[in-house]
């Protein structure tokens, strides 16, 4: 895909058109997808893709994995506890040294927010980002509005409810840069220390009462509370959340809501989410994960075949002169 970027960290990275690009593609590769290997890339060799998920991950990981091998790749699970980054390694010499095994790209998570910017400069390898810290998730966002689109046509005008932890959540980071390119406002909803203290905006509104959000919104986003990255002073909330954040079948009953609810997952049943909402046609997490593989075998297309960049690591290197084929990088 033309201009696609080299290290995809925030949704910012993309165009509107190629955010369409990736949609068209991913809906491509949902209606053709076979269980046989189909090898995607008409390059000189099979690309080498890597994860290294420095941080835990049921979800994005194994997706990615399985869009690797859906689509021909080979893929490498490299796995960061036992690597040289325990040895004191900078990310940049791990990357470098996966470049150099010939590794294209690699899918990173990490605790660390912003950790990814540092190599948009002058990118060691193709890199695509799996959550970074509470910034960004755009993987997960760009999953979700395939998700929402399929479930309700065109998402101009429509309102969402983003009900929990927004403030540490990096997916709900990377929806509020995406989501309103379609059309779509946002409420976002949570007790005190769980809304951005960011200013409001026409597409972006914030309130600390559930029901109202619930009752201006066409669908609602549910998320679990980030314990991991609080500092503390948030924990305040945690024993009265479901009764007052949390949503079930009863609390959509109640406001007459039949609407779709979407969570990236994990769930926590009992807090956010209760466990009839959860096995009821109404929750789509389970087709977020369905459409997750088809949107990553998307953008690893798009980043591999990109053939506008070229790593200057390449132009640079002694063999240079030497590669005559399409480049991976
Ligand atoms: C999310 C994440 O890791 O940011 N999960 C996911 O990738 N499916 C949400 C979360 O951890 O709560």
């Amino acid at each position: 895909m033309k201009g696609f970027p080299a290290v995809l960290e925030n949704i910012s990275d993309l165009s509107l058109i190629q955010i369409k690009a990736l949609l068209s593609l991913t809906s491509d590769y949902k209606k053709k997808d076979k269980d046989l290997v189909e090898s995607f890339y008409t390059g000189f060799r099979t690309p080498v893709i890597a994860t290294s998920f420095l941080e835990n991950s049921t979800r994005t990981k194994h997706s990615f994995a399985i869009a690797i091998q859906k689509l021909g790749g080979m893929y490498i699970d490299f796995n960061a506890d036992t690597s040289s980054l325990k040895k004191g390694e900078t990310l940049e010499e791990t990357l470098l040294t996966l470049h150099h095994q010939g590794v294209d790209c690699c899918i990173i998570r990490t605790s660390v927010s912003n950790e990814l910017a540092q190599f948009k400069e002058n990118p060691p390898l193709k890199i695509i980002n799996g959550g970074d810290g509470s910034n960004q998730h755009p993987t997960q966002a760009l999953l979700d509005l395939f998700t929402m689109i399929g479930d309700l046509g065109d998402l101009n005008g429509k309102t969402m409810a983003i009900i929990g932890d927004c403030v540490h959540s990096r997916v709900t980071h990377s929806l509020v840069e995406l989501l309103p390119q379609f059309g779509m406002k946002l409420i976002l909803c949570g007790p005190e220390g769980y809304i951005p203290n960011s200013s409001e905006s026409d597409s972006i509104t914030h309130t600390d009462n559930r029901d109202e959000a619930i009752k201006q919104s066409d669908c609602i986003y549910l998320l679990r509370i980030q314990k991991e990255r609080h500092q503390g002073t948030e924990d305040k909330h945690f024993a009265t959340y479901h009764e007052k954040f949390g949503v079930s079948l009863d609390t959509l009953g109640k406001l007459d809501k039949e609407v779709f609810v979407y969570h990236p997952g994990p769930a926590n049943i009992g807090v956010e989410i209760s466990e009839d909402l959860i096995h009821s046609p109404l929750y789509r997490g389970y087709k977020q994960v369905e459409n997750s593989t088809y949107m990553r075998m998307a953008i690893i297309t798009a980043i591999l075949t990109n053939r506008n960049i070229s790593s200057q690591l390449e132009l640079n290197g002694d063999d240079a002169k030497i590669k005559t084929g399409p480049k991976a990088l």
